[in-house]
């Protein structure tokens, strides 16, 4: 099976150890390689992956929406997002798909199980491409509030907007955010803020946090931000972005491959490679 990453840049990315991991944990032949493609080369690319004959791919930054003109298909969460990070090579043609906030649910559920119900509320730091996935991950769920706080009020309404009656949401800047920080039971920071080489910054200050509320971060470089060991000061049970990200990997294996990997199984492993990177 040839599968393969486009992005810019792709270097430093985990995606090819991860995917050969669970090639050999499925008993299964394949390949997943690199392409680091510039946004301008991206139109005269996409005939050469069609003569690589990959059988799927994954796409990151910048060409998650690039991507949507040249498929044939996609799934609910790709079409709700108008964003594509999995695609599938099948006898309609190319379906693309988007893992990225079915993967970040999914892992919290691995770790918490019995956090994620229809009683939840969620609150998300920030309101850019990972914010939209996982707002829409937890409205599937069906949680009882997805609140968004962003420092630009109207980017966080704009997500607002894609939701359901069914699931109440509002929302807030990051100031007013502050004094009901214990009114949640999962708060997410989605945002960059808090990434090395920047590892002092935090989105927002957490004293008003109660214990036991689910913090998490999708930042895993450093794996523990700033932000997470401040949580776990006030007590608060944490999740880690490293999750999230195996997480999604697995699902586009599954999507590919059709089998059933475990991201538990290399999770040790995973956390003692990316410390030594
Ligand atoms: P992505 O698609 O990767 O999520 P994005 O669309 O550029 O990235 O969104 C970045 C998010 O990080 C936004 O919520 C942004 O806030 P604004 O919408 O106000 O720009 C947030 N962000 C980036 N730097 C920030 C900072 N220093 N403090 C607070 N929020 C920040």
């Amino acid at each position: 099976m040839k599968l393969g990453l486009i992005g810019h840049p792709v270097g430093h990315s985990m995606s090819p150890w991860i995917h050969g991991k669970l090639f050999e944990q499925q008993g299964l032949n394949g390949t997943y390689q690199l392409y680091d493609v510039k946004p301008e080369e991206f139109e005269a690319f996409i005939p050469k992956l069609k003569e690589e004959g990959l059988d799927g791919f994954n796409l990151t930054v910048p060409h998650k929406e690039r991507i949507l003109p040249f498929l044939d298909g996609l799934d609910e969460s790709a079409e709700a997002l108008g964003a594509v990070n999995t695609v599938k090579r099948t006898d309609k043609g190319w379906i693309g798909y988007n893992t990225d906030g079915t993967g970040f649910v999914h892992s919290m559920k691995n770790r918490y199980p019995k956090k994620i119900n229809t009683a939840t509320r969620v609150l998300l730091l920030g309101a850019g491409g990972a914010a939209r996935g996982i707002f829409h991950a937890f409205l599937t769920e069906g949680v009882a509030t997805i609140d968004v706080s962003n420092r630009t009020v109207s980017r966080a309404q704009a997500i607002v907007e894609t939701g359901n009656p069914k699931v109440q949401s509002k929302a807030l800047s990051l100031d007013d955010v502050q004094s009901s920080l214990g009114e949640y039971d999962v708060i997410v920071q989605t945002t960059t803020v808090g990434m090395s080489p920047e590892d002092e910054e935090v989105i927002i200050p957490l004293e008003n946090l109660t214990k036991d509320t689910i913090v998490s971060d999708i930042v895993y470089r450093p794996m523990e931000t700033l932000f997470l060991k401040k949580a776990k000061r006030q007590g608060a049970n944490v999740h880690y972005g490293h999750e999230m990200l195996l997480q999604q990997a697995v699902y586009a294996f599954q999507i590919w491959t059709g089998t059933n990997p475990s991201a538990l199984e290399i999770l040790d492993e995973f956390e003692a490679k990316l410390k030594g990177v």
